[in-house]
Order: structure tokens, then sequence, then C-alpha cells
């Protein structure tokens, strides 16, 4: 979570396995270094990137600043701050799945703490491929390194699990080994900076809480929409689909955020109570209503920008009979005293026409027009936006008069626009998502009931789709909005989906 003041961190051991790869290059080093720069980081830290590859510190670290200068938010790094920086990186050669190899982050653990004369914190980070998860987990365990409940934890990224009962398996060996305490299972849409707004906007505002009802709400949209295809990523992809890499995780997250509670206070555990609250009330989906309350697509290929792009059949390692789905949209329901009655739309999807993460609030109606006259139009109904990108800003659209002699009405926006601000000031997610790592505080990461529930909640449209093939895909063109049928979802109910008016445009 977002700190109040710049917290002292203890020493910190940051072990990264998959410390070659691309997550490593775009999202972790340059948050870290980002942290460094701002001055969040211990005196005392160390970060030790690891692969299987060999090769000395100077050229891991060379690598790691080309990476850096071209994905920091930060622009290229300056020479003086880079080298202070990178003066605390080494790279250490393991092999993962031989626990033999681990003996040499022992040595490098021992190192650091006679050097700094305490007892660091010492966080594993998984930046690898899922499969690698326990044997990393059982690896750590059986060359005995460091594994102090109130000291060590271990990263583990998405996916987590493949289904309900991977992720059951998947957690029970982690468990076997660390407590839930020390394990942080991310999900980097909870460490976006409006994402993390909600809850400030939501329980820090004693207006809006009245209103965040059935009695008020209409209904809410979530929406995910994506420009980029799967790119290099189809080996993976084809097996998972958007269901299992954005709705199962991010898009239930953003839902839990919107429907939780207020939580009692903003301890990690009660932040994540009132969320697993949420999963429980979903309502169930029976099998046989799959196709009334889901729609899936699948990108065939397309024009953006000029450049003619592939179908998703055509991508690299993707089957070129593949049923697999790059497009999803859900209408769910809470089934408690706060939401009864009041749908949540969820759309996500691969090759749209935009990149624009949304989240809608609808308000009812007002109970009774009296703006009658040819001339001052129908009033609209009220609603928040909330932006997360690549707009990041929170609109009420409120219904005005526009000035002049007749009462004609048009809807205007109370905004807060955060690129009023400079772009590069927001923190990056994994920047959140780190600190609260390296602090200790689990607010913003899984918990193994939450990862759970809503596997749990999406398996029976998962096991639908897989034995009912779409015969239609693929169903929707490259840089479209989507499928049909996610049009005809939402439009059965008497609504569209909202796309963000482009600046002084209202839909
Ligand atoms: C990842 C998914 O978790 O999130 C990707 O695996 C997706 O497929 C990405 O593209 C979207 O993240 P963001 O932050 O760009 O919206």
């Amino acid at each position: 979570m977002a700190k109040t003041v710049k917290k002292q961190a203890n020493s910190t051991i940051f072990i990264i396995f998959g410390g070659t790869g691309d997550l490593t290059k775009r999202k972790i080093m340059p948050a870290l270094y980002n942290l460094f720069l701002d001055g969040w980081l211990p005196q005392d830290f160390a970060i030790v990137g690891s692969s299987s590859s060999k090769m000395s510190d100077e050229k891991y670290i060379t690598e790691l600043l080309v990476a850096v200068n071209q994905f920091s938010r930060n622009g290229k790094a300056k020479k003086e701050e880079w080298d202070q920086f990178s003066s605390h990186i080494s790279f250490l050669s393991a092999d993962l799945t031989d626990h033999a190899t681990f003996k040499g982050f022992g040595t490098v653990i021992e190192k650091y703490k006679k050097e700094w004369e305490q007892t660091p914190s010492i966080i594993y980070y998984c930046a690898v491929a899922p499969h690698f998860f326990c044997t990393i987990a059982e690896n750590i365990a059986k060359s005995k390194l460091e594994n102090d409940p109130e000291t060590t934890r271990i990263i583990i990224e998405k996916p987590f699990g493949n289904d309900l009962e991977s992720a059951k398996g998947l957690n029970k060996r982690l468990l076997s080994i660390f407590d839930e305490t020390q394990i942080y299972r991310i999900d980097h849409y909870l460490g976006k900076e409006v994402v993390q707004n909600i809850m400030a906007f939501r329980f820090a505002n004693s207006i809006m809480e009245p209103l965040w009802n059935r009695n008020h709400v209409e209904h809410v949209q979530i929406s995910v929409t994506e420009q980029l295809g799967v790119g290099s990523r189809g080996n993976y992809f084809d097996r998972a689909g958007v269901m299992r890499d954005m709705i199962q995780n991010h898009l239930m997250q953003l839902l839990c955020i919107i429907a939780m509670e207020p939580p009692i206070n903003f301890d990690a555990d009660e932040v994540r109570d009132r969320k697993v609250d949420v999963l429980k009330a979903m309502r169930r989906i029976e099998p046989r209503k799959v196709e009334s309350i889901s729609a899936r697509g699948q990108y065939s290929s397309g024009w953006i920008k000029g450049k003619e792009v592939l179908g998703y059949r055509q991508e690299k390692n993707v089957d070129p009979e593949s049923n697999t789905d790059t497009y999803a949209a859900l209408k769910l329901y809470v089934d408690n005293w706060r939401w009864q009655g009041v749908p949540f739309y969820l759309r996500t999807g691969k090759r749209l026409f935009k990149k624009s993460s949304i989240i809608t609030i609808q308000f009812k109606e007002i109970p009774h027009n009296i703006f009658v006259s040819e001339t001052s139009g129908v009033p609209k109904q009220n609603r928040l936006v909330i932006s997360i990108q690549p707009d990041m800003s929170i609109r009420f659209q409120l219904q005005n008069k526009k000035p002049g002699l007749e009462m004609t009405l048009n809807t205007v926006d109370i905004a807060f626009d955060y690129f009023d601000n400079k772009k590069s000031d927001s923190p990056e997610a994994y920047e959140t998502l780190l600190l609260d790592a390296i602090t200790g505080d689990q607010t913003l990461f899984m918990r193994a009931d939450q990862v759970e529930a809503a596997w749990e909640l999406i398996m029976p449209i998962l096991n639908y789709w897989e034995k009912n093939t779409d015969s239609n895909f693929p169903n929707y063109a490259a840089d479209s909005w989507g499928p049909e049928n996610a049009e005809a979802l939402i439009a059965k109910d008497g609504y569209h989906w909202f796309n963000l008016p482009e600046k002084n445009k209202k839909d």
C-alpha cells in the first residue's frame, strides 16, 4: 500500500530467480532502480540476479542498464546514480532443478550478514515460468537456505495455477515450506495507482457510501481492453486464454475492490477478508447458464494504424486450429444485501481498438423527469468513470444546465485527472508492490483462499468452454471492439459497453 511516511526498510537481500528474463528487465529492475532513486531502499541492500547462464557481474549489470534505460519511467539512468545502484547488484549462476547449485545463495547471504552485522530480510523472487515455482521453494528448503518466517519472503508471479485443482496443489506445496505470511502472490493490477485510489475514494469520503449499493447503482462495468496481440507468448497463452490470463486475477480483483464492504482497518488480512467475502457472495455459475452470462471471442487478422497484423491462429506457437479465447465478457452478480440484483459486466480482450482499463459505475435514472421541454433534452444517468490506464482519472458525470437563455441540459465531468501531474511522478505498479514486499505489507497481495475462490468461480465457464468449442472462431477482427456476441450480452439488458469519452466528448 502507499506509504504515508518513508519507512526505513530493514536491510534486504533480493534474490531474483529468472534474473536474466523479460520480467526482470522490463519491470523488476526498473522498479528497484526507481525505488532506489526515490530513497525507498534501505542503506544495506543487495540484489542477486540468478539464471542458468554463466556471466560476470559486469556483463549482467551492463545488460540491466540497457533494460533500465529502455523501460524506466524516469528515462535513461544517470551514470553516477546507476553506478551507485549497480554496486549493490551481483549475478549467480544456478540450475533451478538442482538444489546443489543453491548452496551459492547461502554463501552470499552469510557474506552480507557478516558485512552488515545484522539479520537482513531475504526476498526470493520467482520471476520464472510457473512450473518452477514449487521446484524453487523445494530447493530452498532442501539446501537449507534462510527461511525465517519473520524475515524471509517469497514472491510468486502469476499465473497461480491453471485451474482450481492446480492452484490448490501449488498452495499446499508452498505452504508446506513457507507460512502464508511469507508468501506474496503478485497481481500487478493491485499496485496500479488508480486501483489503490479506489479504496481512498470509497472509504475516505462520506458521500460515497450512501450511494454505493443497489438502491442507487444500476450496473457496473469493468473493462480492460488491449491493443496488443499475444506476441511472443503464444506458447503460454494458447494453454491459458484470456479467462485465465486476465479475468481470474486482474478483473476479479477489481470487482472485489468495487464490491467489498468497508474494512474495519487497513490490516492486510482485514482487507483481504472483505475481498474474499465478495468472492464467496458471487452467484455460482451453473453449466446450463454459461451461454447466457458469457461471451467469448478470438481475433482474426486486421489492420492497425496502416500495418497488417496476424490473426490469433497465425501467431507464433499457437495451434492453427486453436479454440483459445482471446476475448471474454461476463455478466456476474454479487448476492448480498449491498448488491442484490446489480449486474457486474466484465470484458477483456486482446487486439482490440484501444488499450484502456476503465471501471464505470452507472447510477439509476432520476425517479421523475421535470425537464420535458423540446430543447432541454432527457437527463442522462450519472456515471462514475474510473480510468486506470492509459488515462488516469476519476470522473463523475453529472447533468448541468448549459449557459444560455434556454434550459438545455448537458453532461459535465467533475474530474480528478492524474495527468495534471507529471506522468513520470506516478510510481509503477511494480514499485509499489516490491516496496510492500520489502517492508512486509501483504495487503496488495493475493492470499491462498482469495486465489482459490476466484478459480472456483470461473471453473464452470472454463469447463464448459473446453467441452463446447466455438465453431465461429475467429469471430472478431483485430482493431475492432470485439465479437458481436459480447455486444449482445449487454444489449439484451438494455445497456452498451462504455468507452472512455474522448476529451470534451460524451457518449
Ligand atoms: C498480464 C497478462 O498479467 O497483464 C498480459 O499476462 C496482459 O497478457 C497484461 O497483457 C496487461 O497488463 P497491463 O498492466 O498492461 O494492463
